[in-house]
């Protein structure tokens, strides 16, 4: 099926498009006319044959035959009716449902109408299989992606571990270069741990549907442990960092998992601010929210590059020379989706931007 005909297929299937089960007028019509024009030409090969002094025996005969001719050919045509509509749409549907078994994707189940006046049951059943088979398809098209990126994000530092070990070996390097590689090995090392971390985590909070770990959280004290963590990054960068949060600002959630959020949203922040940037922290709440707001005056994101940022290893950078691997934010948006919470991004190019995370009280 092309994918023009398929989405306009698709389109008029909405659910409630089918036709709720009424008196079938074209199909009574067809009943009748062919009633009718039967015992017509039954009345007709009657009439004929009394003119012509048939003999009674084959007047029978005649007659016997016509309506066995009839009844042949009614069930010839409601067998090919059915054939048509059920028996090959069922078996196509049971070919392409072995196909997709066998890891076919690609397929898709041929429509038996297309318009929407004409749409049934079985149309309907065929178009969720079909959405169902791009589902699927879609799925294992993510699966492989993840293990190729993981794959990829490995390799870099496996690479370079490689390397600074060989130059290890290598004769002649004295006390101070073997510190450097072997410092170099462990920043590589870091590096692995944390993508393994986040990818554990990511896998943890997807596979997770209720987060359990529900208490009363300080949402002004957790934010504030999460901004100390950074101090060292923010002042390696002179940057000025400007608080502004409650003294208090108590709601039922997942303590752990939000200071996750705070991290990346800060560790963010700072890497992508430029020397001497200013950050600012807020934190509000009113009577059914708390709200917390980290922007920034850095590079700032493309319209592009937001539509994206919550996709897992995406990075604005595409040549990925910014730390880290793009799972940040996939992780985020995960917690507050667990927490029930919402996050919402403006940001310009080259002008900065703003993340900023709702939680419900
Ligand atoms: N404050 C920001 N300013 C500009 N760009 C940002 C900001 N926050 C995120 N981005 C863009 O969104 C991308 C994805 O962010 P995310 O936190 O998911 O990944 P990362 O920071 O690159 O890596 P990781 O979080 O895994 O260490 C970033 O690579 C960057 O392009
Ligand atoms: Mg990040």
């Amino acid at each position: 099926m092309s994918k023009k005909v398929f989405d306009r297929f698709n389109k008029n299937i909405g659910v409630g498009r089918v036709k709720e089960s009424r008196f079938p007028f074209y199909l009574f019509w067809i009943i009748l006319v062919t009633l009718l024009v039967t015992a017509g030409v039954n009345v007709a090969i009657i009439l004929l044959m009394q003119n012509t002094k048939v003999p009674a025996i084959i007047q029978t005969h005649l007659l016997v035959f016509y309506w066995l001719f009839v009844a042949i050919a009614l069930t010839v045509y409601v067998r090919y009716a059915i054939k048509k509509n059920y028996d090959e749409p069922l078996q196509e549907i049971s070919d392409v449902t072995k196909e997709v078994a066998k890891g076919n994707f690609d397929i898709r189940i041929e429509p038996i109408h297309t318009e929407e006046k004409n749409i049934d049951y079985l149309d309907v059943m065929i178009s969720d299989l079909n959405k169902m088979i791009e589902e699927l398809g879609s799925i294992e098209t993510l699966k492989q992606d993840f293990i190729s990126n993981i794959s990829h994000e490995l390799k870099t530092p496996m690479a370079v571990i490689k390397n600074y070990a060989e130059m290890m070996q290598s004769p002649g390097a004295d006390d101070e270069q073997l510190r450097e590689y072997a410092g170099v090995i462990k920043e590589a090392a870091v590096r692995m741990t944390e993508l393994i971390s986040n990818i554990l985590r990511l896998n943890r909070f997807e596979h997770q549907k209720i987060v359990p770990n529900f208490t009363e959280v300080d949402i002004s004290r957790n934010l504030c442990d999460s901004i100390l963590q950074f101090e060292s990054s923010w002042d390696r960068k002179n940057i000025d960092l400007d608080v502004d949060v409650e003294d208090k600002a108590i709601i039922r959630s997942d303590g752990a998992s939000l200071t996750l959020v705070w991290n990346n949203l800060i560790s963010n922040a700072i890497k992508f601010s430029p020397e001497g940037g200013r950050i600012t922290i807020s934190q509000s709440s009113d009577k059914n929210s708390v709200t917390v707001s980290v922007r920034d005056n850095g590079c700032g994101m493309s319209e592009e590059t937001v539509r994206h940022i919550f996709d897992k290893f995406y990075q604005g950078d595409t040549s990925h020379a910014t730390e880290g691997n793009g799972l940040g934010l996939a992780l985020v948006k995960r917690i507050l989706v667990l927490v029930g919470g919402t996050i919402e991004v403006k940001s310009k190019e080259y002008s900065g931007s703003e993340f900023i995370v709702t939680l419900p009280k």
